[in-house]
């Protein structure tokens, strides 16, 4: 059984990426680590095959995460080929809410309703400083962590 898990934001190139890199890591570290899918993508298109935003590679880098992903669009068979799509923000869910397909079987959630802090969402950083960048992360970090352990603890 693969659990299959894409993350999903408006550009791909900030909060998804960098989501997807955490769990990646935290990941590997488990021992049923072979049986993951893990991925993320945008709403949107504007940053199609472009790699992650500078200012997240550099957050992620100084956390000790690294990404490789080349941004992609949410499309119609990943409500499909993944069992959660977990959105940054109510922006994202009223989107991927609005483009679902009849026959969709993904869980459709916020990242941030893990956040043991209580957080609403995780906002969008890239009109920010580089401050907005390392808090994103820190959020990603605590939600992700406390999603593995409540969904799939081990
Ligand atoms: P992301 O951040 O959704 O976390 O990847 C954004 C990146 C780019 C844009 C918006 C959000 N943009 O409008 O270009």
């Amino acid at each position: 059984m693969i659990h299959r898990v894409c993350f999903v934001c408006l550009g791909n190139i900030c909060r998804s990426p960098s989501a997807e890199a955490v769990l990646r890591h935290l990941v590997a570290q488990r021992r049923d680590h072979q049986q993951w899918l893990i991925d993320s993508c945008g709403t949107g298109d504007w940053h199609v095959g472009n790699p992650a935003d500078s200012r997240a590679l550099a957050a992620l880098r100084q956390r000790g995460y690294a990404s490789q992903h080349r941004a992609r669009q949410l499309a119609d068979d990943d409500y499909q080929r993944f069992q959660w799509l977990l959105a940054m923000d109510d922006a994202n869910i009223a989107e991927i809410n609005a483009r679902r397909p009849a026959d969709a079987s993904a869980r459709i959630a916020k990242l941030s309703d893990w956040d043991p802090l209580g957080s609403k969402a995780v906002a969008d950083p890239y009109y920010g400083g580089e401050d907005g960048f390392r808090q994103v992360l820190e959020l990603i970090e605590r939600s992700c962590a406390a999603f593995l352990n409540q969904e799939y603890p081990l």
